[in-house]
């Protein structure tokens, strides 16, 4: 008896961080599949919702996410304003699993984008 409860202790110390790994990732490929489902409407070269991309802003390749990632984050997640009037019906999932990208990369992207602004 003592001997299950022992395994068990192992097998959750174990499983327990590799669970919070998994739940955890989301990939470059899932936020790309997002922006370009709930943004490009408006944020793209030749936008369906307005005459030009706001801003210039258009998401449609890595590059373009990743240099523009704390604007994204901030804008669905903190402030919630973009879709404009979510008139994409983005989801709460989706925000959600916008928010869990950025924090996974933050330790290193954040950071730089940070200490690029000091003077
Ligand atoms: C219905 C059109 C529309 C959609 C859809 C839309 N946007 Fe925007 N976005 C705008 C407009 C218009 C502005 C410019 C707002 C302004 O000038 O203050 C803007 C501005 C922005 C900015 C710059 C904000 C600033 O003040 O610097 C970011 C970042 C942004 N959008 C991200 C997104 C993301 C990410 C999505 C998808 C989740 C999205 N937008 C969806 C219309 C849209």
């Amino acid at each position: 008896m003592k001997n299950i409860i022992r395994l068990g202790c192992v097998l959750l110390l174990a499983l327990g961080p590799a669970m919070a790994r998994a739940a955890a990732a989301v990939t470059d490929h899932e936020i790309g599949a997002i922006l370009s489902a709930r943004c490009a409407a408006c944020h793209s070269e030749h936008p369906a919702l307005m005459s030009s991309a706001p801003k210039g802003l258009t998401f449609a390749s890595p590059a373009t996410i990743d240099k523009h990632a704390h604007a994204i984050y901030r804008q669905v997640v903190e402030l919630r304003a973009m879709p404009v009037g979510n008139v994409t019906n983005m989801t709460d999932a989706e925000r959600q699993a916008i928010a869990l990208w950025f924090n996974e990369r933050s330790g290193s992207h954040t950071m730089k984008a940070e200490s690029a602004h000091l003077p």
